[in-house]
């Protein structure tokens, strides 16, 4: 258990001022609401209609619905219900037997054989992006954090590069219709509006996309050492009849979809981070020259980079890209002193916990040394407080992909250049599903 002490629940109207500005703070900054009221207490009712909705902000209130009692809740109905008309059945959104199916079938694609064989395609992306870089000039770099991550997941996962191509430019258009739709009302798949006529042109082109090449490849059975291969031999193997080409088709549009912002925003932010913290800066610039100076980068030499995962892992606490997940109850659940009904919505906000000043003292501070070997022995880091890729069951499944695709852009482009904010560029985190900057993120380019 942690040494933290749990709050028990502040009901909705034990929060002060009246329930109609809670609603309004709640929709205009959800973040900054969830940041105001989250001090005071670590079970708070929130003043939502219809669907009973808590916060949770405590490490132990947190293992009890993400470990111990993970199987009395789901994903929620709404995630389910918007993501499911978009991706299909998959791995994010399923619950019970399908879930442990599709999750026992994809975990060997991210084994540490499969990465290590990742890592070049890593490598390569980021040195294509920066050969279309010239010193001095400004990018927007959530748009080249984009483009990185987009090649080198395509590869990863289907073997192809897919950037500017239609199937690509498919793949991004499915994530922005996903975010617009759980934003708003949820509309049936078939009410005729042109966000649903759309929906349905992308979903038949990503078909008549990939179910031709995943049929192929089944008949030729090559192993193209990809996750898309992955699923074509468990395909083979299943005998529960869940693993069709369309299944293999949803999984693989969905493992895209699951990480494509969260890796793109991580790096924007790590790097915002670094230009505006120049100690921090020289010490890592100092590690990755080191490092590089006798040897190509690889796996082994980012083993020998602690820092570099230090600073990642920080930026990652202080600016959670995946700033809140949610959960919902298939049963009354007693958590802590008390029961949740049947139904009830669970939210747990990384972005509320990574700043609980008890936990991580001076929380806005962004301090590297948090995660270093020596302070993680005198002041270890409580388990279930730091949850940028969640925890128990549903962790993510991507974290060592993530993670390592991050550690090889960040240090191949610090290796070469400096990066500082547009003159006139003010940083501001928005939330929408994901955390990410307004505007996007103009950076020039130093050459060191
Ligand atoms: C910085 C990058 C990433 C962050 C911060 C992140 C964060 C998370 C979090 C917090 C969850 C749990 C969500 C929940 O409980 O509702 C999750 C689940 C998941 N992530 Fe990631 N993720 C990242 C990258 C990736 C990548 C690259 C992939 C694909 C390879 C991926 C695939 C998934 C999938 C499929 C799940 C659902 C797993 C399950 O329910 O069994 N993520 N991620």
């Amino acid at each position: 258990m942690a040494s933290t002490s749990t709050r028990g629940i502040i009901p909705t109207a034990a929060l002060p001022g009246p329930q109609k500005n809670h609603a309004k703070a709640m929709k205009t900054d959800l973040l900054g609401y969830l940041e105001q009221i989250a001090p005071q207490g670590d079970f708070l009712k929130l003043p939502i209609p219809l669907v009973p909705t808590y916060l949770i902000n405590h490490p132990d209130l947190v293992q009890e619905v993400m470990v111990r009692q993970s199987r009395r809740f789901h994903k929620p109905f709404n995630v389910k219900y918007t993501a499911n008309q978009i991706f299909g059945d998959n791995l994010f959104t399923s619950d019970g037997e399908l879930w442990k199916i599709l999750r026992s079938v994809l975990q060997p694609g991210f084994s540490t054989e499969r990465l290590q064989d990742y890592s070049q395609t890593m490598i390569d992306y980021t040195e294509q992006i920066m050969a279309g870089w010239q010193p001095g000039e400004s990018v927007d770099l959530c748009a080249a954090m984009g483009e990185v991550t987009l090649r080198t997941s395509t590869r990863c996962f289907f073997g192809l590069d897919l950037y500017s191509s239609q199937a690509g430019d498919n793949l991004l258009r499915f994530i922005e219709l996903f975010f617009q739709r759980i934003s708003g009302l949820p509309v049936p798949a078939w009410v005729p509006i042109p966000s649903n006529r759309e929906l349905k042109r992308i979903i038949r082109d990503l078909n008549q996309f990939f179910l031709p090449i995943i049929e192929a490849r089944r008949q030729s059975g090559e192993d193209h050492g990809d996750i898309m291969s992955m699923l074509i031999q468990a395909q083979a193997a299943d005998k529960t009849g869940y693993i069709t080409g369309q299944q293999v088709c949803n999984e693989v549009s969905n493992l895209f979809a699951a990480g494509y912002e969260l890796v793109a925003y991580s790096l924007a932010f790590t790097f915002y981070l670094i230009s505006q913290h120049p100690a921090v800066e020289a010490k890592l610039l100092a590690e990755i020259d080191r490092v590089l100076a006798t040897q190509p980068m690889s796996t082994e030499a980012l083993a020998q980079m602690p820092y570099l995962e230090q600073v990642l892992q920080e930026s990652m606490r202080l600016l959670p890209a995946a700033a809140i997940t949610s959960r919902q109850a298939i049963m009354p659940v007693t958590i802590g002193d008390y029961t949740v009904p049947k139904n009830s919505m669970i939210l747990i906000a990384p972005w509320t916990l990574h700043r609980r000043a008890d936990i991580f003292p001076e929380p806005e501070k962004f301090d590297p040394e948090r995660f270093s070997a020596d302070r993680q022995t005198s002041h270890p880091i409580p388990n279930f407080s730091h949850l940028t890729f969640a925890a128990g069951p549903r962790a993510c499944i991507g974290k060592a992909f993530a993670m390592m695709q991050m550690r090889i852009n960040l240090a191949l482009i610090l290796q070469r250049y400096r990066l500082i904010p547009a003159p006139d560029y003010e940083f501001q985190p928005v939330f929408q599903f994901n955390t990410r900057p307004r505007d996007g993120m103009p950076m020039v380019l130093q050459a060191r």
